[in-house]
């Protein structure tokens, strides 16, 4: 009878802690239907073995029992087996006796009006089981959000830890570059400032010599540009070029390049122009960097524009963008090379050639910039008949 109800387990575990066997008869006739796995036990110390092995849902227990006590083995069981249910049991206790026991930690009582009443004990079990159930679930689910809750505080610490390590790769990074640049640009300040002693010093220079320290001053801001170029791209390829957007008016971008290289232009016999564009929106840019890439472009133009002619410069939405654009009136891009223009250290090797200064690395940048702002940047030009550069940015309220 006992194994065919373990098979069953289907509403629940009930141990029966009873020492006289009609009670477990009359029990097991009350209970049997309804679907519990019974099991019996007729003293308190067998009765502890088996909860303790079999973890029931509930144990009904007789007050009064050979050996220790029923009310001995409750306390048992409340310690060792908090999640199970105990109903009492008692035939010669009056309510009385019962609420003592309630007090004691029994979760309910059944009186045994010899015999049982069955409806009574049906009720009082299926309460009883229905609650154990109930509770265990709770204490599954607790306990899956509490495993949960501690995974979640693993992975939080392993990404604090992650995020400081990060921290301090980029702090070595931020120390490697100023390192580097510094043992770049020191040699090269050192010999710049000697040149000048010597120019500007006491002692007359044979002409021949003068002119060589005004090459090499020339060769050592050459080389100055370079290191910076250089390094701005290091920096880049790093991940440790940071810019730093603004809304930023483009009048006042291209009134500032302007004003940079006006004499420049003027010396040259180059008109150098701004169409009007007070009327755009505001653009989202770093307004050091956006400097940078305007100069090498007006650079350029002004590199590869013959005496007597114009570099313009002008603003003009493009579709959801700005598009600024340096126009000039110079030699001309062959289409074959616009796109490589751009590469790091490609420069056109031209028979008229109008100035051969450069490394190559004017373009590249401006491209990094350029792409760190989300925007594009290309040349439009036919051989002959100038180029027009053209990048966009996007305007400051689409963020
Ligand atoms: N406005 C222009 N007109 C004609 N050719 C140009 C113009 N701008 C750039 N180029 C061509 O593209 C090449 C690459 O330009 P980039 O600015 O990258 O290098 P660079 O000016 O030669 O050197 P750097 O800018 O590093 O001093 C130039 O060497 C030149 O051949
Ligand atoms: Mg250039």
């Amino acid at each position: 009878m006992d194994s065919s109800f373990a098979t069953r387990n289907t509403r629940g575990t009930v141990l029966v802690i009873d020492d006289t066997p009609l009670n477990q008869d009359i029990l097991t006739d009350i209970l049997g239907r309804e679907g519990y796995t019974l099991r019996f036990a007729h003293d308190g110390e067998s009765g502890l073995v088996q909860a303790r092995h079999l973890k029931p849902d509930l144990v009904l227990l007789d007050l009064v029992l050979p050996g220790i006590m029923g009310t001995d083995v409750l306390a048992v069981l409340k310690q060792e087996l908090p999640e199970t249910m105990v109903i009492l049991t008692t035939a010669y206790g009056s309510e009385e006796t019962a609420i003592k026991a309630l007090r004691a930690g029994v979760n309910d009582y059944i009186i045994n009006k010899r015999p049982f009443d069955a409806d009574e004990v049906r009720e009082v079990v299926k309460r009883a089981v229905t609650e154990a159930i109930l509770r265990r679930e709770n204490l599954r689910l607790q306990q899956e959000v509490d495993l949960a809750n501690e995974q979640l505080a693993q992975k939080y610490t392993e990404l604090e830890a992650a995020y400081e390590r990060l921290k301090e790769l980029d702090k070595a990074k931020a120390s490697f570059f100023s390192m580097v640049s510094h043992d770049l640009r020191h040699p090269i300040a050192v010999a710049k400032g000697y040149l000048e002693l010597i120019r500007t010093g006491d002692q007359d220079l044979s002409p021949e010599v003068r002119g060589g320290v005004e090459i090499a001053e020339q060769e050592m801001r050459y080389l100055n540009e370079l290191v910076d170029d250089v390094l701005d791209l290091s920096r880049m390829d790093a991940g440790y070029y940071h810019i730093d957007r603004q809304p930023l008016q483009v009048a006042m971008m291209l009134q500032q390049a302007h004003l940079a290289f006006r004499a420049q232009a003027a010396q040259r016999n180059i008109a150098l122009e701004i169409k009007p564009c007070d009327d755009l929106p505001l653009v989202s840019a770093d307004s050091l960097r956006m400097n940078q890439v305007l100069s090498n472009l007006i650079e350029n133009a002004l590199k590869f524009t013959p005496e007597g002619g114009r570099i313009t410069l002008s603003a003009n939405p493009l579709d959801d963008e700005i598009a600024i654009s340096v126009r000039d009136t110079g030699v001309g891009i062959e289409p074959g090379e616009h796109e490589k223009i751009f590469d790091r250290f490609y420069r056109i090797r031209r028979g008229e050639q109008i100035e051969d200064k450069g490394s190559g690395l004017g373009l590249a940048i401006c491209r990094e910039i350029v792409r760190l702002h989300a925007g594009r940047i290309w040349a439009e030009s036919e051989l002959g008949k100038g180029a027009t550069f053209y990048l966009t940015l996007l305007p400051a309220d689409n963020e």
